[in-house]
Order: C-alpha cells, then structure tokens, then sequence
C-alpha cells in the first residue's frame, strides 16, 4: 500500500481508498458525498461489479484493477463523455507503457487487444443547477486474470495482461501509471481545452474507418464510424450515405464477411 502511495505522482489519487473487498467502487465511491476532488477508490475484489448499460462486471480478488476516481470537473453534463474519453486514453497509454501491449480503444471506451476486451470504463455522475457536482469514473482492467476466471460466455471475448503475455504484472505500478496519466491529461483537458484529448483518442481509436453496428437503447445502425465530434459523439456515416451522430450506445466491428 505504501508502495503504490510513493508511485503516485499528482492530485489523481493523494487521497487513496485501498479496501479489500467491496460490492462495487463505482457504489462506495458515489456514496462519499464530501470526498475531495482526486480521491481514489480501489479494491482488490468486487461482489457487485457494474458494467455498461446494466451488466455485471467480473471482479475476481486479487487479480485485476477495480478502481473509482472521483473529479468535481467544471463541465455540464452533456460534456461528461469527454472525461470517459480522458480515461480511456490515460488507461491505454498506462497499460501500453507498462505492458507494452498495443492496447487500442473501441467506441466510447472500451479497452481492446486483438478483438477482445480487456477493460472498459463506466462513468456515472450527480449533477446539480446545470453543472457535474461528481464525476465517478469506474475503471476495470483484467491484469492477472486467467481463461478461469471468465464465465465461459466471455471466453471468447475477453482477455488479461497475463492471458497475452503470458506472465504475471505488477497491479501497483499499473494503478500509479493509470492514476499518473489521467493527473497528466486533466490538467491538459483544463489547460488547452478537448483538441488534445480528442486527438489522441483518434490516434488510439480502433474504432474509426470501421464498419460497425451500434445498438443504441431504440435502434441498429449499420455503417462506417467516419469521426467522434468536440463532445465526443460517433459521426456514423450510413449505407444510405447519410451521417448520424450516435450519443450512446453498444458497438460492434463488423469484419469482412459478417
Ligand atoms: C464496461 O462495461 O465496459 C465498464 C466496466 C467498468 C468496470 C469498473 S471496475 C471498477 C468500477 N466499479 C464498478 O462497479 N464498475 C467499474
């Protein structure tokens, strides 16, 4: 624990919540109504990990990343998706730098290696007279993990650090490099605004130039995923060659064939 205290750099995780097992991060952290900005919720195990739109998260102990950061950015609501974005480039560039797997990022945040997932992001808010009052943002990475772990319906979708290096990694440094990155691009989304952030995520995108479906919660669209716009939306251009700008929703890469 103090390891990872003396590998954390920035305001991103000063304040650090270790605990050894908890439902969910996400939960425990939204219900610390005072915490400063930059506090950090980590656990070695979740009972209650939450995914996207309502799915579990597959939390064993003491083998992957669970963590919450808590932010108190000044930004509305509708700008939210930005700090989703922030995180997904922080976590591919932390797991690149550490791994030195060529992590890539899929439509909005999913991290992913060859096709699978190996950790994705949830950020939910509290928000209050038109501005974010919390930004939680839910971080889940599949580290040590082995095929074991993972209920047979995601063996083939998912995948671990370990399952693609075939070693063991060090949860710690991960952390601090995560921590360290989203402290690093914060304070450039504060300094020069969302180009830089936007840029790198396309630079870390494998989502862009695709074909893909995208299951939004009252339709299928089928089409080329052209561009994300300033608040982080997906510029779809359709078969039909009509653009549509897709908000939320589930995304698949459609290969050749399929
Ligand atoms: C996704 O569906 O891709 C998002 C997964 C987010 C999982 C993380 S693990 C830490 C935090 N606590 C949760 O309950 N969920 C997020």
């Amino acid at each position: 624990m103090e390891r990872l205290r003396s590998l954390i750099s920035g305001e991103i995780g000063r304040h650090l919540i270790l605990l050894g097992s908890v439902d969910s991060t996400n939960t425990y952290a939204l219900s610390l109504s005072e915490a400063m900005h930059g506090t950090v919720v980590a656990a070695g195990e979740q009972t209650g990990g939450r995914g996207r739109q309502g799915r579990a998260w597959v939390s064993p102990a003491g083998r992957n990343i669970y963590l919450s950061v808590i932010l108190r950015p000044p930004l509305r609501p509708e700008e939210a998706t930005l700090l989703t974005l922030l995180a997904g480039v922080a976590c591919c560039e932390a797991v690149r730098l550490i791994t030195g797997l060529p992590v890539g990022i899929k439509w909005p945040n999913d991290l992913m290696l060859r096709g699978r997932k190996i950790g994705g992001i949830l950020t939910e808010l509290k928000t209050g007279n038109g501005v974010i009052q919390v930004a939680v943002i839910g971080i889940g990475i599949n580290v040590n993990a082995g095929t074991e772990d993972f209920p047979p319906e995601l063996c083939d979708i998912a995948t671990s650090v370990r399952i693609e290096t075939g070693k063991e990694h060090d949860r710690d440094r991960l952390i601090a490099s995560i921590l360290n990155a989203i402290d690093a691009w914060y304070g450039i989304l504060l300094r020069e605004g969302r180009q830089p952030v936007l840029d790198i995520w396309r630079n870390l995108s494998v989502t862009l130039g695709q074909m893909v479906r995208v299951m939004t919660d009252n339709e299928t669209l089928l089409g080329t995923a052209e561009d994300i716009d300033d608040m982080g939306r997906l510029a779809l251009r359709l078969g039909s060659g009509r653009m549509r700008t897709v908000h939320a929703g589930d995304l698949t890469i459609l290969r050749p064939g399929l």
